[in-house]
């Protein structure tokens, strides 16, 4: 198989799919891959070290695309990127495309085989092409509320461990999934005051006892989140309803009612985020404030720290493109129900009922697609 590698264009992403550990594994089964010139480069992977491993550099996107059979890729394809669709290219990558009617209909339109990363399971039936994504996010979560509550860049002024003598910030953490446990991590190492908030309750008695009782736990309901986010220093978001647009359920006037200088970072912004004053931003232009409350609601946070971020990824998602390398997307995806829950798109049906149901589209089963 042709397998393309192009550097990805979203702003300030600077992760890369595919990394020449993988391009050697690839070119040693036979596959012949074409990696877009300086696409690994701010994942500290240079061109040299992508040849060495037998890809080939190509100059531009528009090549990589054209002569490829699958394109690699970490972040959805954004406009410029929609003119190289072409029916039977598979597409294989983070898509998030609950939020994105307009990718949805074009991907439909040209008849691509879209998988997206987000919704592949594994045999448990976690996620396992997120996971790494929201283990980086989860724990850097936590460093950039700690920034955005220093003075200057808006925030109450409030140190997350205190000192002795001075209480510890309060840090709410909305969803306990793996970005939630993750911050949690941090900001307990932070010397924090944590708070952990989820619907599900054999959920919040395994963090209980991971935690082994040093968080505080609440049942997720309006009542309880009103009360915890107006006592928090930092909020953070990580609720997912897998293949859904996030449910708004920190509300506008929840937010109203929070300290001023208080920060809230929406890590399941690309999901549409869980607080209703979110709205994407970007590494440029990270934060806003809405009633004195600091607001970072980046949609690609782990794109910040691409060296390690790039590793974890391509760590999970490997196997998987190997797979699809050897046996076809059709064989791969058919042999592996997890995996072909994966399959958002599928030469012009749309096979992923989460994003039908948040787009009103109607839907077809990968099974009956795939035959
Ligand atoms: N912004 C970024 O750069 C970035 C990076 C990685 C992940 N994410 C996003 O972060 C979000 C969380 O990911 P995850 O891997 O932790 O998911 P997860 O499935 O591990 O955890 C989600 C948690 O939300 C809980 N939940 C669901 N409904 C809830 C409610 N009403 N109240 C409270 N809790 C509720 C679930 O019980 C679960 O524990 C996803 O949207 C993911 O796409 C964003």
């Amino acid at each position: 198989m042709i397998i393309g590698v192009p550097k990805e264009i979203k702003d300030n992403e600077a992760r890369v799919g595919v990394t020449p550990a993988g391009v050697k594994a690839l070119t040693e089964a036979g596959h012949k891959v074409l990696v877009e010139t300086m696409a690994g480069t701010q994942s500290g992977f240079p061109d040299s070290e992508y040849q060495n491993a037998g890809a080939e550099i190509v100059g531009e996107a528009g090549y990589v695309w054209g002569k490829s059979e699958m394109v690699v890729k970490v972040k959805e394809p954004i406009e410029p990127e929609y003119v190289f669709f072409r029916e039977g290219l598979v597409l294989f990558t983070y898509l998030h495309l609950a939020p994105l009617p307009g990718l949805t209909g074009k991907l439909l339109e040209s008849k691509v085989i879209g998988i997206a990363y987000e919704t592949v399971r594994d045999r448990q039936g976690t996620l396992p092409l997120l996971t790494p994504m929201s283990e980086v996010a989860g724990r850097m979560s936590v460093q950039v509320g700690a920034t955005y509550l220093e003075k200057e860049r808006g925030g109450r002024g409030i140190l997350l461990g205190g000192v002795p003598g001075v209480p510890p910030a309060h840090v709410c953490i909305v969803g306990g999934g793996v970005v939630g446990s993750n911050a949690a991590r941090i900001a307990l190492g932070f010397g924090a005051k944590v708070t952990l908030v989820d619907i599900n309750l054999n959920r919040l008695r395994e963090l209980d006892d991971i935690f082994n009782g040093r968080i505080y736990t609440l049942a997720s309901n309006s009542y309880n989140l009103a009360q915890a986010t107006a006592e928090a220093d930092l909020v953070i978001g990580g609720v997912l309803i897998p293949g859904s647009t996030a449910p708004k359920i920190v509300t506008r006037a929840m937010v109203a009612n929070m300290k001023k200088g208080a920060v809230i970072v929406d890590v399941a912004i690309d999901q549409g985020g869980c607080v209703e004053t979110a709205r994407p931003t970007s590494h440029s232009n990270p934060s806003f404030t809405v009633d004195g409350v600091v607001h970072y609601c980046v949609t690609n946070m782990p794109g910040a720290v691409p060296n390690t971020s790039t590793l974890a990824l391509t760590n999970a998602t490997f196997p998987y493109l190997l797979r699809i390398a050897i046996k076809g997307a059709r064989q791969a995806l058919k042999q592996d129900p997890g995996f072909a829950e994966g399959l958002n798109t599928w030469l012009g049906t749309l096979t992923h009922r989460g994003v039908a149901e948040s787009q009103g589209r109607a839907w077809t089963s990968p099974a009956d697609v795939l035959g």
